[in-house]
């Protein structure tokens, strides 16, 4: 089983091979990213950081061989392909501000992989993400179910981490569902957040849960303020969580940016909704009913990532 990190000179690239690599369910990572010149010398960031994570397998006790490359033959066969190659958001940047660099980006690396890996599965983490996906979908033909995009585990697990931080608890403990764009926009649903399975509401009274709500919308800016450029550890973690998913075929529910068509009343969008993941992608779109109020925010973050889809369309026809 082989997966392809692209963007794995990078912060959040790296930190998704490393999580692959030490969870040590897949045979060969490949970390690809562009050379780096400068003045008469040339760098390989792909190449050095797969190699020191190479070194580590002795300590990590893992078996996958990490490998770096520049170049798009060697990752021919790859049954995951993980997006991450782009620009990431600086202080006073939104997400949205990345539009045209990333699509670019994203369209030729999404072209490369497919010519040497034309049944793959592609996981994008470029921001702005749903569009992101939308471009990689484009640029693939792959189908559907084979292309999505990573972002509501990362912001579930930022939710879920700020409600074990204010209950004194296991992380392990709280599950939540969180939905709609990778944006300020971003639907966290405390109805369907459990501690152990009991409501969460049952422990948090209301105008403390939407404190923790705003938080995790705001949790990427959050980072970016407190670093200069955005998060990696727990994007990274998220994204090799999703690969796992995929290549151990374990049906895992999780919110994915995939594409719906009807679903939640949304016409032909990629945007986060739970699915069920597993071999061969998106094996399933869950729909659970939402209220009044939740579909409406549902609806308000589709027509902000219809929004920044039509910017992109915009920018493309320029
Ligand atoms: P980074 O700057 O550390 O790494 C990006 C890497 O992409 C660089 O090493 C760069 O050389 C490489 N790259 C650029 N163009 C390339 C190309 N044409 N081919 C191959 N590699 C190329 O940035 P970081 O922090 O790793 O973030 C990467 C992206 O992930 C950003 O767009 C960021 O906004 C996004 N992100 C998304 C998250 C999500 O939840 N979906 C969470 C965190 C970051
Ligand atoms: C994050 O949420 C910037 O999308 C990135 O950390």
């Amino acid at each position: 089983m082989k997966v392809t990190v692209v963007g794995a000179g990078g912060n959040v690239g790296s930190t998704v091979a490393d999580c692959i690599a030490q969870r040590d369910f897949a045979k060969e990572v490949v970390a690809v990213d562009l050379e780096r010149k400068d003045g008469d010398k040339t760098f390989y960031p792909s190449k050095g950081r797969a190699l020191d994570q190479w070194e580590s397998s002795p300590i990590h006790l893992f078996d996958t061989r990490i490998t770096g490359t520049v170049d798009y033959a060697d990752t021919a066969g790859s049954d995951v392909c993980v997006i991450t190659a782009g620009v990431p958001r600086k202080p006073g940047m939104s997400r949205d501000d990345l539009l045209e660099i990333n699509a670019n980006i994203v369209k030729s690396v999404t072209e490369q992989l497919v010519k040497h890996s034309p049944d793959t599965i592609i996981i994008v983490v470029s921001n702005p993400l749903d569009v992101m996906v939308q471009v990689a979908k484009e640029a693939s033909g792959l189908p559907h179910e084979k292309v999505m995009g990573m972002a509501g585990i990362l912001d579930t697990a930022r939710f879920r981490s700020f409600i074990a931080q204010e209950l004194d608890v296991s992380p392990k403990d709280i599950q939540a569902l969180l939905m709609g764009g990778h944006g300020d926009t971003m639907v966290p649903l405390p109805r369907f957040t459990t501690l152990c399975g009991m409501p969460i509401t049952h422990f948090i009274d209301e105008d403390r849960l939407n404190e923790i709500v705003e938080r995790a919308k705001k949790g990427g800016g959050e980072i970016v303020g407190l670093m200069g450029t955005s998060a990696w550890y727990a994007p990274g973690a998220a994204a090799a969580q999703m690969v796992e998913a995929i290549m151990l075929d374990q049906n895992r529910i999780f919110p994915v940016c995939a594409h719906i068509d009807g679903e939640y009343g949304i016409d032909d969008l990629y945007i986060g909704v739970p699915v069920k993941l597993g071999k061969g992608g998106i094996k399933e779109i869950i729909e659970v009913e939402l209220n009044e109020k939740e579909q409406q925010l549902l609806v308000e973050s589709a027509k902000a990532v219809r929004g920044t889809l039509e910017d992109f369309r915009k920018l493309m026809n320029k």
